[in-house]
């Protein structure tokens, strides 16, 4: 049993580890942006030493990837900077910490599943403010865990599930990107993967998402028919859309790692997440 603090935790993945880690008996401290910004870099260094933790998970985020084309700066004060002043904070106790990153620091360009030893190259300011985030947590605390992860969803937040039920419901069709390919990963079993891996010395660089891969009209089609909603999926082209952001076209992590943490299939993920909602 360790102590844990935890930044960002009413985020969507931030509220399933505290979840997570009570159930395995850590002791817990739970800060979210009202208690603790982390761009604050005296209040956060003030509260981790005070709580002394063990170890300190940083789920804190500016997480809109298409706002932060608009707002690159805000996207880097927190995810890079907040990333500093939280890693820097945990060092000065002795503290190791986990900051969570993203499939989107890398351009989708490569044609099988990224690597941690494949050279990140984010296509947007989100993307490029999450690798900040992963240099600057790295350089300050030499005990880190950077843990990528991808596509989430959650009980705790808005997510594509959550927002195709209630398109499908109402709509007899809807229209989804067929040339995006990833792994939705569910919260409740990342954060079981980050609770198992904050204990450890197993520091570093971890790919960490659910096993398998799709697109987001196949993650459409599967959502409908597990939910048992008769809406039609159409499929559309990232171009067609015009995001703001750009996103990379296949993003799919996997794991090289001997000691790599593996979470069950997407499949699985969707199930126990209609069964949980
Ligand atoms: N969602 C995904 O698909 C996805 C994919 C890959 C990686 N990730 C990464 O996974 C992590 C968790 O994401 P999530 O989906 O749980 O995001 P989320 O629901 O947006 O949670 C982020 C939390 O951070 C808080 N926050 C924002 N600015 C802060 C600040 N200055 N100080 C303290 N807290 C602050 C937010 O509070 P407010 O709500 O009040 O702003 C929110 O509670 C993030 O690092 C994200 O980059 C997410």
């Amino acid at each position: 049993m360790v102590k844990l603090l935890i930044c960002g935790a009413s985020g969507m993945l931030g509220q399933d580890v505290v979840r997570a880690a009570e159930l395995a008996g850590h002791e817990v401290v739970t800060t979210g942006r009202n208690s603790l910004d982390v761009t604050d870099s005296e209040a956060v260094a003030l509260t981790v030493e005070r709580e002394r933790p063990e170890a300190v998970v940083n789920c804190a985020a500016y997480t809109d990837v298409d706002g932060s084309e608009r707002e690159r700066e805000d996207a880097m004060r927190v995810n890079a900077g907040g990333a500093r002043n939280v890693a820097a904070a945990a060092a000065g106790v002795g503290a190791s910490v986990l900051y969570l990153s993203t499939d989107y620091v890398f351009d989708g360009s490569k044609d099988a599943p990224y690597v941690e030893s494949d050279e990140p190259n984010p296509l947007g300011s989100y993307g490029a403010s999450k690798l900040a985030g992963e240099s600057e947590t790295a350089a300050m605390n030499p005990r880190h865990h950077v843990v990528r992860t991808s596509w989430l969803f959650g009980t705790g937040g808005r997510n594509f599930v959550e927002t195709m039920i209630k398109v499908g419901a109402r709509e007899r069709e809807v229209t989804v990107v067929c040339d995006q390919v990833g792994s939705p990963t569910y919260t409740a079993h990342l954060a079981d993967g980050i609770v198992r891996l904050v204990g450890t010395d197993a520091y570093g660089l971890h790919h960490m998402s659910a096993g398998g891969h799709c697109s987001w009209y196949d993650f459409a089609v599967a959502i409908f028919d597990r939910a048992k909603l008769s809406c039609e999926v159409l499929s559309t082209t990232t171009d067609a859309l015009g995001r703001a952001a750009p996103r990379p076209r296949c993003s799919v992590l996997e794991t090289e790692r001997d000691d790599a943490i593996y979470l069950p299939e997407w499949r699985t993920g969707l199930d126990d997440y209609l069964a949980e909602r």
